[in-house]
């Protein structure tokens, strides 16, 4: 059975000391959810104090992003080497604000993924269709796309990776995906999976939804065959809200 994994996106949200107060708040309640991964993102500038002080909790900490290179001349980035080295988990790839207000093409995204697994962190690799794609009838070509080009000559173990699929018409709209339209675009990405590797990966892998995702939906979201978590954005950035999230989940996480 594949183990859910609720993680949180803060995007560029809190402060230092907000950012504090909501870890700790998190900390006295994650540990009752053995059976869930939970994941935080916070913005870079947390990583090291959020790594520092969920040791020995439930909590694990990623990303938001990463430079493929190991190191160099590009002023305001962080190389997944870093990250490796602070003990940064898990890394947000290719996600859709990354993709379409940073014009990062799935070339780019491919190196990150590549960079990531290199230095032993989890790439999260987020695809997704705008609303004219959807509208267009080619949000499974754009997802095909996403993911044969994002994972490249990628060699990897299902464990070493994760898949987000967040339709960019439902990222911070309050309009999510139906429970049957992300359902069926997750058994697509499970089905390529297995064209790209074999029957087995594509079985083990997880594959998270994200996208308006919160404590009054994730329920029939991730009671769904192929849906194996959530990746949140507003509703993570609280404390009751995000316990809630894991709250409504754990039910898949034992069934
Ligand atoms: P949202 O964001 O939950 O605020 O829609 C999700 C995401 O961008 O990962």
């Amino acid at each position: 059975m594949r183990k859910p994994i609720i993680a949180g996106n803060w995007k560029m949200n809190h402060t230092l000391e907000t950012g504090t107060q909501l870890i700790h708040g998190l900390m006295e309640t994650a540990d009752q959810f053995p059976h869930i991964d939970t994941l935080i993102c916070p913005p870079s500038f947390l990583l090291e104090r959020a790594i520092s002080l969920t040791q020995n909790t439930n909590i694990k900490v990623g990303a938001q992003n990463c430079h493929p290179e190991k190191k160099g001349a590009f002023t305001g980035e962080i190389s997944a080497n870093m990250l490796a080295n602070l003990g940064c988990q898990f890394c947000i790839v290719g996600h859709s604000e990354r993709r379409h207000i940073f014009n990062e093409s799935n070339a780019f995204i491919n190196q990150k993924v590549q960079a990531c697994l290199q230095e032993k962190v989890i790439p999260i690799l987020c695809v997704g269709e705008t609303q004219n794609e959807r509208d267009s009838g080619t949000t499974f070509s754009v997802i095909q796309a996403q993911l044969q080009e994002g994972l490249r000559n990628i060699d990897c173990h299902p464990t070493q990776l994760v898949i987000a699929y967040e339709p960019v018409w439902a990222i911070g709209t309050g309009n999510v995906a139906t429970p049957q339209q992300a359902q069926d675009v997750h058994a697509f990405i499970r089905e390529q999976l297995k064209g790209l590797y074999t029957p087995e990966f594509s079985q083990a892998i997880r594959i998270q939804y994200g996208g308006s995702v919160n404590p009054e939906n994730i329920e029939n979201l991730i009671s769904q065959s192929d849906i194996d978590g959530a990746l949140v954005g507003g509703a993570c950035l609280t404390r009751d809200s995000f316990i809630q999230l894991l709250h409504h989940s754990q039910a898949y996480a034992l069934g």
